[in-house]
């Protein structure tokens, strides 16, 4: 045979070479192209090839050569994709898993509308420390030295290098340092801080030193909110409870104010909402009264304006104050406070954009 007639026959066997796997890919590169392969036997007879034919003979040989080297490349791709095939098998068909749309937190959700509702009529956000002074928390605020709020069964005073802890000036006590009990600290930063009118709400985490129930929690969120101007009446403080509760639960819902007390307000009160859960006759979140507590609130004490260096014959104000998982726990209707903390995706997962049906 000649040459001529060997190069043909090698190029119609290149072009219609076949292999079942990789292994058969790899046998016929050797007996194309190894060192004893029938492409590169043609090398050595090209050596008696006449010069002047030296040039087409070697250009078809390395066309040759290319095209057996591409051909196994081929085969050899193909061999490989066709065992991740022959692998574990793969429904096409099967419904896809469903993506997995994060969400806020639904205490992040009620924060945020809390916020949204008091700033169409004006208030700022305004924030102070989670680790505050006794001042702060307490003095300025109108607590006595005794009151029971300070003693250790409620607040987290902040522990000392030398060990212990206590209320500022007993034993391990840091001077006057506690996990802030509520973010009426907030409004005596503020009030300290600049000069009326103010009008702000404070967001925050709260801690107590209490013991975890469905109705209770160590660290729970508040938000305060402060009105301070000159004239400013318990009158204001009544339309701005009924346009907070109604922007938030719907027109329907109702409020009343019950006489109470608090150090740093005079008057104060406690603020009861219709039962957004059974709509008045009664049921367990109620305790079959028809009205839920919401917030406590009241006017500033002008003894608190005072300690923030405001003066009481010029100005006076109103404060309120709520508990951010009450709030959430009336809107979404969860009876068990511990679900917030949990954090089970399969209950933050109703919180997901649009997805929650109360
Ligand atoms: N600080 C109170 C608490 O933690 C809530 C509160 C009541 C805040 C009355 C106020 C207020 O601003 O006027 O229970």
């Amino acid at each position: 045979m000649s040459l001529e007639q060997r190069i043909a026959q090698l190029e119609a066997e290149v072009s219609g070479a076949q292999a079942a796997n990789a292994d058969e890919a790899e046998r016929l590169r050797i007996a194309l192209l190894g060192r004893n392969g029938s492409i590169t036997a043609l090398f050595d007879d090209f050596k008696q090839v006449p010069p002047e034919e030296k040039r087409a003979f070697g250009q078809r040989l390395n066309q040759l050569k290319q095209a057996a080297q591409a051909r196994v490349d081929e085969l050899k791709q193909a061999a490989s994709n066709g065992s991740a095939s022959s692998g574990p098998q793969v429904d096409v068909s099967a419904p896809a898993s469903t993506a997995h749309n994060g969400s806020l937190h639904p205490i992040t959700i009620v924060r945020q509308r809390i916020v949204e509702v008091f700033a169409r009529i004006g208030y700022t956000v305004s924030q102070g420390p989670e680790v505050e002074d006794d001042h702060h928390n307490f003095s300025a605020l109108n607590f006595p030295p005794d009151h029971p709020a300070r003693d250790m069964q409620d607040t987290f005073f902040v522990r000392s290098n030398n060990g212990g802890d206590g209320p500022a000036g007993q034993a391990g006590g840091v001077e006057g340092l506690a996990l802030r009990t509520h973010t009426s600290s907030v409004q005596v930063r503020v009030m300290e801080s600049g000069k009326p009118p103010f009008r702000t709400i404070s967001p925050g985490r709260v801690y107590r030193n209490e013991a975890i129930s469905a109705r209770a929690h160590c660290m729970f969120h508040q938000v305060e909110a402060l009105y301070v101007d000159e004239g400013v009446s318990f009158a204001e403080l009544k339309g701005t409870l009924d346009y907070f509760t109604k922007s938030l639960f719907g027109p329907e819902v109702s409020i009343r104010l019950r006489p109470s007390y608090f150090p740093f307000t005079e008057p104060s009160a406690e603020v009861d909402m219709s039962c957004t859960i059974c709509g008045g006759p009664g049921c367990n979140v109620c305790k079959h009264s028809g009205w839920v507590e919401i917030m406590g609130c009241g006017m500033v004490d002008p003894a608190v304006l005072a300690n923030c260096g405001i003066d009481p014959q010029r100005y006076s104000g109103f404060a309120l104050g709520m508990g951010v998982e009450r709030i959430a726990q009336l809107l979404y209707r969860v009876p068990d406070l511990r679900l917030y903390w949990e954090n089970d995706v399969r209950f933050l997962d109703q919180f997901a954009a649009g997805t929650f049906r109360g």
